[in-house]
């Protein structure tokens, strides 16, 4: 049965709702989210809702993750659509702060996570990690929630969350959802909105690219992450029009460069398909 979530913008009434609850002995979960819901944003909420009795949900587009020349102004929004999903899948509170909130005149604070930020979007995207972490951190404070959930697929962004966690002792549970594809091995994502057909299909190759190599490793056809990356990056640029802004082949835990397999590793990019910027990435154990 359906059910219909509270809607909050004002952070102080959210605050008062969820205290109430805390103070009921509930477990609050929260599921940060920049909106525009597609199932790898559901499956965070149906994964968070296994572990705690009241989940908040945030929707907010943050513009300190977004450099001048990104797509903000053009991310898409569906708020009725998104409580809409949240009804079916049954969320309590939907909090929807506003800029004005979130960032006041004369606003001063961010928080800045050093070397796991540095490689891969963190190079690409200038104070990208730096406008997540802030605004991720002030949605913990705000909430107070006991468990946070993040999804794989963002997988810098939640090696970032869980290092500022740990550092600054957030009195939170960091866990992580897989990630979500289509049938073709597409990672579900809002920017594939912006997919024109043509590209929708380039885009397959992301995903092929990263299943093939994790292959050859288990076959022992590659033996270094150096020959991981040129392997996928080769695939991927048979496909006309495919741009790689970064693949790499890191340290799963620490994300610096590693010269052998006998840790797990990520193969993590981010590949243009016209303007539209994907990323994905695969664990290799
Ligand atoms: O992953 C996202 O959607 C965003 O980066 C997050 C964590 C909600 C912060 O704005």
């Amino acid at each position: 049965m359906d059910k219909t979530p509270i809607v909050i913008k004002d952070v102080y009434e959210l605050q008062c709702l969820v205290k109430t609850q805390k103070n009921h002995g509930k477990i609050i979960g929260l599921v940060p989210t920049m909106g525009f819901f597609h199932e790898g944003h559901l499956s965070l909420v149906e994964k968070i809702k296994t572990y705690c009795d009241y989940i908040v949900v945030s929707i907010y587009v943050n513009p300190a993750q977004f450099s001048p020349h990104e797509d903000l102004d053009t991310y898409p929004r569906d708020l009725k659509g998104d409580i809409e999903k949240l009804k079916r899948v049954g969320v309590d509170l939907v909090f929807t702060p506003d800029c004005k909130s979130m960032y006041p005149e004369n606003y001063q604070s961010f928080v800045c996570v050093r070397d796991v930020t540095k490689p891969l979007c963190g190079n690409k995207r200038e104070s990208h990690f730096e406008g997540v972490t802030t605004i991720v951190a002030k949605l913990f404070n705000i909430v107070q929630p006991n468990i946070a959930i993040f999804g794989e697929k963002d997988y810098q962004q939640l090696l970032t969350i869980k290092q500022m966690v740990r550092d600054l002792y957030f009195p939170v549970k960091i866990i992580s959802g897989k990630t979500i594809r289509e049938d073709d091995g597409l990672a579900k994502s809002s920017r594939n909105s912006y997919l024109s057909s043509e590209d929708r299909e380039k885009a397959t190759i992301i995903y092929k690219a990263l299943i093939k190599s994790s292959l050859e490793v288990k076959n022992g056809n590659l033996k270094t992450p150096e020959n991981i990356k040129i392997f996928a990056a080769n695939i991927i640029l048979t496909v006309q029009g495919a741009v790689i802004d970064y693949l790499e082949c890191l340290d799963a835990q620490s994300l610096k460069t590693t010269e052998s397999l006998n840790k797990p590793v990520v193969l993590a990019c981010a590949v243009f398909f016209g303007k539209t910027r994907l990323i994905d990435n695969i664990i290799i154990k």
